[in-house]
């Protein structure tokens, strides 16, 4: 069970302001090898636009990980979920999740929709949260050195929701 009470991890919301501690944990979370992550002028286009937000992630004073989410008329979607490798299997990427699935659904979205590279370990995490498989790209990510994966797509139904909305701290 994943250690959701640690007493020092707090969510704050991101934007164009944090795009310095976003892209700290772009840089060292993403492979490059899938060209997963996204650059800093494509983070700042979306900050600004209607229906995005970001949630970052801190152990005391050091940022840990962030969300990167948009409403989409009733459905939400996950676009970005990254955390610093010095921070992982301590529940940030965890209590991201379930605080952008909270936001979604009070921003009135009735699905969260998701896209991981099959075989990528994040996929456990969503599986044990709840999302369910309902599509496959085949050879949808290139890479140099693994060649092609399909993308997975997932969606957990918020209704079905069960915990309670993270609060930023
Ligand atoms: C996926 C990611 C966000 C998880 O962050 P995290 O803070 O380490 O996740 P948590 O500590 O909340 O882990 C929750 C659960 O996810 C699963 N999990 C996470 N990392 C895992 C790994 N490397 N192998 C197997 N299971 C894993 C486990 O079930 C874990 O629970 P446990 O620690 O109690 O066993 C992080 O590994 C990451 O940034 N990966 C690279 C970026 C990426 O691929 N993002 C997702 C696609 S956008």
């Amino acid at each position: 069970m994943s250690t959701l009470q640690l007493p020092d991890i707090g969510l704050r919301p991101g934007n164009s302001r944090t795009l310095d501690d976003i892209m700290q944990v772009m840089e060292e979370a993403f492979d490059p090898d899938f060209g997963e992550a996204w650059s800093r002028a494509q983070c700042q286009a979306i900050l600004g636009r209607d229906g995005v937000w970001s949630t970052l992630a801190w152990v005391g004073n050091r940022v840990a990980g962030f969300a990167l989410a948009r409403l989409i008329v009733d459905e939400g979607e996950l676009l970005l979920l990254g955390v610093r490798p010095c921070f992982r299997r301590m529940g940030v990427g965890r209590l991201l999740l379930r605080h952008t699935g909270a936001e979604a659904a009070e921003r009135g979205a009735t699905k969260l929709h998701l896209e991981v590279r099959d075989g990528n370990s994040a996929g456990e995490l969503y599986e044990s949260e709840g999302f369910l498989p309902i599509g496959r790209r085949r050879d949808y990510y290139r890479s140099r050195n693994h060649g092609t994966c399909d993308a997975i797509t997932l969606a957990l139904p918020l209704g079905r929701r069960k915990y309670d909305h993270p609060k930023l701290g």
